[in-house]
C-alpha cells in the first residue's frame, strides 16, 4: 500500500488519480482524519498500516498566491519546513521510503554557456538577456541538483514560502531513504485557479520571464516512475524538459484558444513589484538531465504546453 499525504490538494489530487489509473493500492489521508503533522501519530500509522511508500503532496501554498504567505509565516513555515521534517524521521524510524513534492522556486535565473564560460544569471528581465533568450536559447542553461539554491533564506532576496521549501529540503536531507521531486509552477488542460494557463489568462498584466514549468500529470507519472524504476533516492528537478517565456505562453494562447481580450505586460520589474506584487518572485530553468537519465520519460515542454491548449477544457 502506498500512503498519500496531502490527496485533497491539487497536486495531491494528480497523485491520486495516477495511482488509481496504474491501479495501485494507496490509501489518502487527510489531517482531519489522523494530523500526519504530528510526529507520534504519524509513526503509529506508519507502524500499524505498513506502507511500502509514502508520497507528501502536503504543504503551504500561498492563496492566491505566494504573497499571502507572507502574512503568515508560522503557517508557511510549519506546512513547508517542519512537516518535512517530521515526515522524514518518522518515515526513517518506521523504515519507510518516501517522496517528497518540493519546489524550483528555490532557484532564480539560469545559468548562461558563452564562450566557454558559464555564469549564473539572477533576473532574465535584463534587455540583454531577452535578447540572448530570443537568438540564442541553447545558451541558457537550467539549475541541477547540485546547484545550492540561490533564492532562498541562506540567499536573499526571497520570498517567505520560497525560504521555508529550500529549509525544508534541508530538514529531509540525509534522513532514510527519500526522493526530493521539484515541481515548478504547474499547468495542463484543465482550467483552474491553480492552474498556470488559466493564471495567465486571467492577470489583469503579465509579467514576462524565462521558466521551467510542470505538467501537472507528466509531473506525478514522474516521479511515481523514478519510485516503480527503483531511481536511486536522492533530488530530481521535475519539469518538462526545456523553458518557456511567458510571453511565448501568451502567444501560444493567442494562437491556439484565440481570446478576445488582448494581453498587456507589465512595463518592467519596478511597475510589477510597486503594483502587483508583495514579495519576490522566483523565475528560473531547471536542468532535467538526471531525471531523464534516471530513465523517466517526459514530454518536452513545447510539447506539453501546446497539447493542453489544444485540449483546453474551460471551467464552467
Ligand atoms: N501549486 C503550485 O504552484 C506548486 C508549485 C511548486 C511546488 N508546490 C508544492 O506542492 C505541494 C502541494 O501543493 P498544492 O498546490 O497541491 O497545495 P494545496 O492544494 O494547498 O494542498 C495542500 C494540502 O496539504 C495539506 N496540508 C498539510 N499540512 C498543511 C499545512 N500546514 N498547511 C496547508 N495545507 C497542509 C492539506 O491537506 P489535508 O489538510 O487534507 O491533509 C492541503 O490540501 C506543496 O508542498 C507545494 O509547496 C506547489
Amino acid at each position: 500500500m502506498i500512503l498519500l499525504l496531502g490527496a485533497s490538494g491539487y497536486i495531491g489530487e494528480a497523485f491520486a488519480q495516477e495511482l488509481t489509473r496504474r491501479q495501485l493500492d494507496f490509501v489518502p489521508l487527510s489531517r482531519s482524519q489522523v494530523d500526519y503533522s504530528r510526529f507520534d501519530l504519524l509513526l503509529e500509522f506508519l507502524r500499524a498500516k505498513k506502507p511500502a511508500f509514502v508520497i507528501n503532496a502536503a504543504g503551504y501554498t500561498g492563496k492566491p498566491n505566494v504573497d499571502a504567505c507572507e502574512l503568515d509565516p508560522a503557517g508557511t513555515l510549519v506546512g513547508n519546513t517542519l512537516l518535512p521534517q517530521t515526515i522524514a524521521h518518522a518515515c526513517a524510524a518506521a523504515g519507510v521510503p518516501w517522496g517528497h513534492v518540493s519546489s524550483g522556486c528555490i532557484y532564480s535565473g539560469a545559468k548562461v554557456s558563452e564562450s566557454g564560460k558559464i555564469r549564473v544569471e539572477k533576473d532574465f528581465t535584463k534587455p540583454e538577456l531577452r535578447r540572448l533568450v530570443a537568438q540564442n536559447p541553447a545558451a541558457v542553461r537550467g539549475f541541477t541538483e547540485a546547484d545550492a539554491p540561490n533564492f532562498s533564506f541562506r540567499a536573499r532576496p526571497c520570498s517567505f514560502y520560497s525560504g521555508t521549501k529550500a529549509l525544508g529540503e534541508e530538514a529531509m536531507a540525509d534522513l532514510g531513504q527519500s526522493y526530493v521531486w521539484r515541481l515548478r509552477i504547474p499547468f495542463d488542460e484543465f482550467d483552474n485557479q491553480r492552474n498556470y494557463l488559466s493564471k495567465v489568462q486571467r492577470y489583469a498584466k503579465v509579467y514576462d520571464n524565462v521558466n521551467s514549468i510542470s505538467h501537472r500529470a507528466d509531473f506525478v507519472r514522474a516521479c511515481l516512475d523514478l519510485w516503480q524504476l527503483r531511481a536511486p533516492f536522492g533530488v530530481y528537478n521535475v519539469t518538462n524538459p526545456g523553458f518557456v517565456t511567458t510571453k511565448h505562453v501568451v502567444e501560444q494562447i493567442e494562437s491556439i484558444l484565440k481570446p478576445a481580450r488582448k494581453f498587456e505586460y507589465w512595463a518592467n520589474d519596478e511597475e510589477f513589484y510597486r503594483v502587483a506584487a508583495k514579495t519576490p518572485r522566483s523565475n528560473c530553468v531547471m536542468d532535467t538531465t538526471k531525471l531523464l537519465a534516471a530513465g523517466v520519460i517526459i514530454r518536452g515542454v513545447e510539447e506539453a504546453l501546446e497539447d493542453s491548449l489544444k485540449n483546453w477544457q474551460p471551467e464552467n
